[in-house]
């Protein structure tokens, strides 16, 4: 078998003798990964912090530890040909060690700790050469000022670990708001980095699939657009220039090589007028590849697997001139997705998935996507099955 790698050996005996993946984390990722898993005869066991969690609802093989220390973990790993992750939580000293008992966690805990923090991030892929935002540490009140006055307000400060959906980022217009944060953050330990407030003209992700053995592939450069800190809406193509979008691709599976990904890895860009950024990296399936699910050849869940799986990655390319995905979110006075779906699946045209969590405002419950030929009515019809099953009315 062309990558095979005679790694299917765990204590864990399923029932075809095709390999298990262990995934750690039971959100929608894994949910997502599981359903893709299923063609491929692939088995793939979670490790949920509880059983109602959006995989561990559908999951044939599940174990549940709230801990993400090391025991539960390797204990969770010893029935696992590779373990891979829904989330970056599990602290990157129990990664080390899992890698020193020899299991096999891909990514690997070096990579992994790219996408847990985000100063070991900037500084890494300054030193690199790859372009990221001013930054520096804040271990002090002045840290932050000192910033500001240098770069100019507002400036924005971010918890160095643990952040996610705009958590843990705060955007500072004057040195009153930075000591409100500090004094805040301060009291909790939470380290903090502060960075240039970047005139962003458009966010963008390249998402790129890797295998250990070197083989990558990148999927069509997608744009992102964030309210509150939370991506709302993917759009595929991106309307910015071809030379904008290979440079994206190029730097994408550079950054893949340059800290040796496996699996998907999703590179988050701001476009600025000087250029591209990093802003952060992901090194799992990412919201940024829902799309990928119906509107390339093959999916970011799929791919994660063949790359975990050191396997033959699928093409990337795009099944229809335009492929649009909007984020179900619960609303403020919103409603259950569940019940308004045969409203929703109404509309023509589009695909919707539940993730089985529930109704909570803020949270990410389910997305849409829709493909066409024009990216106007494509959106139209991706927004108004959203909008159904966030508000229960029609846009
Ligand atoms: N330096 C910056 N300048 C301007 N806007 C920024 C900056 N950093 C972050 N943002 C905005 O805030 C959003 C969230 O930031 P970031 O991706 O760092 O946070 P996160 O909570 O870790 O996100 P995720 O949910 O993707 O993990 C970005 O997508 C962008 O819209
Ligand atoms: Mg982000």
């Amino acid at each position: 078998v062309d990558g095979g790698s005679g790694i299917y050996e765990s204590d864990f005996v399923n029932a075809t003798g095709t390999p298990v993946v262990g995934m750690v984390g039971a959100g929608q990722l894994a949910r997502m990964t599981i359903e893709a898993a299923t063609p491929l005869d692939v088995t793939v066991r979670v490790l949920a912090a509880a059983s109602d969690e959006s995989a561990a609802l559908i999951a044939r093989h599940v174990e549940v530890s709230p801990s993400l220390e090391l025991d539960p973990i390797a204990a969770f790993a010893a029935g696992c040909d590779v373990v891979t992750f829904d989330h970056e939580l599990v602290a990157p000293e129990v990664l080390r060690a899992l890698e020193e008992r020899g299991h096999v966690l891909r990514p690997g805990a070096a990579a992994e700790l790219y996408a847990q923090d985000k100063l070991y991030q900037r500084r890494e892929l300054a030193a690199g050469g790859f372009p990221v935002p001013a930054f520096r540490r804040v271990e002090s009140l002045d840290d932050l000022t000192d910033f500001a006055a240098e770069h100019g307000w507002p400036v924005v400060a971010k918890a160095v670990r643990g952040g996610y959906d705009g958590r843990g980022v705060w955007v500072l217009s004057d040195a009153g708001s930075a000591a409100e944060l500090w004094s805040g953050a301060s009291g909790t330990g939470t380290p903090l980095l502060v960075e240039q407030f970047v005139p962003i003209e458009r966010e963008l992700a390249a998402l790129v699939a890797r295998r250990p053995s070197g083989e990558a592939v990148v999927y069509p450069v997608v744009e992102t657009v964030q309210a509150d800190g939370m991506c709302r809406e993917l759009v595929v193509p991106c309307a910015v220039p071809a030379a904008v979008t290979t440079e994206a691709s190029a730097l994408a599976l550079r950054l893949a090589e340059a800290i040796d990904a496996t699996g998907i890895m999703a590179v988050e860009l701001f476009l600025t007028r000087e250029g591209l950024l990093v802003n952060e990296l992901a090194l799992r399936p990412h919201n940024s590849g829902h799309w990928t699910i119906e509107g390339a050849q093959t999916s970011q869940f799929e791919n994660h697997l063949r790359a975990v799986l050191d396997w033959p990655l699928g093409a990337t390319g795009l099944v229809s001139p335009v492929t649009v995905t909007v984020n179900v979110i619960g609303r403020q006075g919103g409603v259950e997705p569940r019940e308004v779906l045969p409203r929703a699946l109404a509309v023509p045209g589009v695909r919707v998935h539940l993730y089985g969590k529930g109704y909570r405002p803020g949270r990410k419950l389910g997305h849409v996507t829709a493909l066409g030929d024009e990216v106007d009515e494509t959106r139209t019809r991706a927004w108004r099955a959203a909008e159904l099953l966030m508000s229960g009315e029609a846009r």
